[in-house]
């Protein structure tokens, strides 16, 4: 397995992680978001032909005053750079076979490089509930701004890792 940014030739149409919404942003979305609008980048685990999960990322901006006290005391008081992590599903049949967390790992070092050529203070991800715990055991600590829900849809959790607390890559990544 290993990881490398979308080709326009992929056949995404296979891919099922369980989440409808996720399959169909990597199914429609995906392709024409990076080589058409450029407003993010995905990457994706790869067997072979076969695509095993994906990752979104963007670069953002943060309103300082959603950080922990801590994280704010740092900064200055105008929005600061941050990596977006949009999308993230693993396919339902590898879930849970560490390829979620090495596609978490790229989005670090997507970080650190970001971080020493055009800044970047953290990683920001709207977690869905049942992911949120998966983040925390990362370092991701929910954001200071109202979360709850919306009638019967679970609103999602706004999270995010300093990047001071984001482990340096061994290597460059490709
Ligand atoms: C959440 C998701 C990306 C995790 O990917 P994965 O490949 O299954 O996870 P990994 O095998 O890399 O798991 C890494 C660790 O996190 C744990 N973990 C995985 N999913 C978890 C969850 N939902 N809650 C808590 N822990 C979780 C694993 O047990 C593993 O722990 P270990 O290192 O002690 O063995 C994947 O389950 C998925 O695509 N789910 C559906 C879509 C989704 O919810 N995406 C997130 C949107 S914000």
């Amino acid at each position: 397995m290993f990881i490398r940014s979308l080709a326009p030739g992929d056949d995404r149409s296979a891919f099922r992680s369980g989440n409808i919404d996720l399959d169909r942003f990597f199914q429609r979305f995906a392709g024409q978001n990076q080589f058409r609008h450029y407003v993010g980048v995905t990457y994706v685990a790869v067997d072979g032909e076969s695509i095993l999960g994906f990752v979104t990322v963007t670069a953002a901006s943060i309103e300082v005053s959603s950080l922990s006290p801590q994280a704010r005391k740092r900064l200055p008081v105008y929005p600061v750079p941050v990596l977006r992590l949009a999308r993230l599903a693993v396919g339902e049949a590898v879930q849970g076979q560490g390829i979620g967390s090495s596609l978490l790992r790229h989005v670090f070092s997507l970080a650190h490089e970001m971080a020493s050529r055009i800044g970047c203070v953290g990683v920001i991800v709207d977690a869905k509930e049942a992911a949120v715990p998966f983040y925390e055991r990362y370092g991701f600590e929910a954001l200071d701004v109202e979360a709850g829900r919306l009638g019967d849809r679970p609103v999602p959790t706004p999270m995010f890792l300093e990047i001071g607390a984001i482990p340096r890559p061994r290597k460059a990544s490709p």
